[in-house]
């Protein structure tokens, strides 16, 4: 058994998290409200945020038992930093894979299209984990981070990121539903948001959307295109 864990913000470590757990013939489970108890292998796919781990993946983290586990760390293509590195810190267990894998930016409006062909070595691994294997542990270096990334990384995305709430809203709240932080109110954000924009996913009215502030918008305008890393 190797279970497949997953927090998305826009739906793209979704997608790559569907993908392994079909090839392992798993299902995914998210991270929030996830049983956590069992030492079984797992593998962790989560979005790289402000070149580091997500606040929800944190606590995430912590709670976990598994003996074995794989990381998986899901990116726009600016910078990685070094998510795997501290991920691998955060978790009790010993970290037998990691990868890094570029898809599209959320910001960017760019779609979940990964290189899956790529990740067929990850996959590989994975089934290891599942026949009951035991692996050894792998080097995941300290690669280059920016140093202002780690400077209050969610009061950041929220400077760099308007929400905006249309006419449409009505009150629901199905957005406050999907808030991995639960500081979504009706269309009106807290000051614990992380700009995730699952709210703006979530609304099954249209009516949250997004804006880049222009000084976001031209630090995402000169990023570099980063490669799918493997550590196997
Ligand atoms: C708050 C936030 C911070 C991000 N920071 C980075 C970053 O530092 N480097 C990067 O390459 N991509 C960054 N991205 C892009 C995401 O890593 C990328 O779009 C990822 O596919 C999102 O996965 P998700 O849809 O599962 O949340 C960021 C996205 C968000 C929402």
């Amino acid at each position: 058994m190797c279970n497949v864990y997953c927090f998305s913000g826009s739906g793209h470590s979704r997608a790559v998290a569907a993908f392994l757990a079909e090839k392992l013939g798993a299902a995914v489970q998210d991270t929030e409200g996830a049983e956590l108890s069992s030492a079984a292998p797992c593998a962790v796919v989560f979005p790289v945020y402000c070149q580091g781990v997500p606040a929800p993946v944190k606590a995430f983290f912590a709670a976990l038992r598994a003996e074995q586990v794989a990381l998986v760390a899901v990116h726009g293509g600016v910078s990685y930093g070094r998510a795997l590195y501290e991920a691998k810190k955060m978790v009790r267990g010993r970290v037998v894979a990691g990868a890094y894998v570029r898809t599209g930016h959320t910001y960017l409006r760019e779609g979940n299209v990964f290189d899956g062909a790529a990740l067929l070595p990850l996959v590989q691994r994975l089934k290891l984990l599942r026949e009951g294997d035991v692996l050894a542990e792998v080097h995941i270096p300290a690669t280059r981070k920016n140093p202002f990334a780690a400077f209050a990384p969610a009061w950041r995305s929220r400077l760099g990121v308007r929400l905006l709430r249309g006419d449409a809203c009505n009150g629901c709240n199905v957005c406050g539903g999907a808030c991995p932080v639960h500081t979504m109110r009706q269309g009106k954000a807290g000051g614990g948001c992380i700009r995730c924009l699952r709210c703006v996913q979530a609304c099954p009215r249209g009516a949250l959307s997004f804006r880049l502030r222009p000084v976001l918008h031209r630090y995402l305008a000169r990023r570099r295109t980063a490669q799918t890393v493997l550590y196997l």
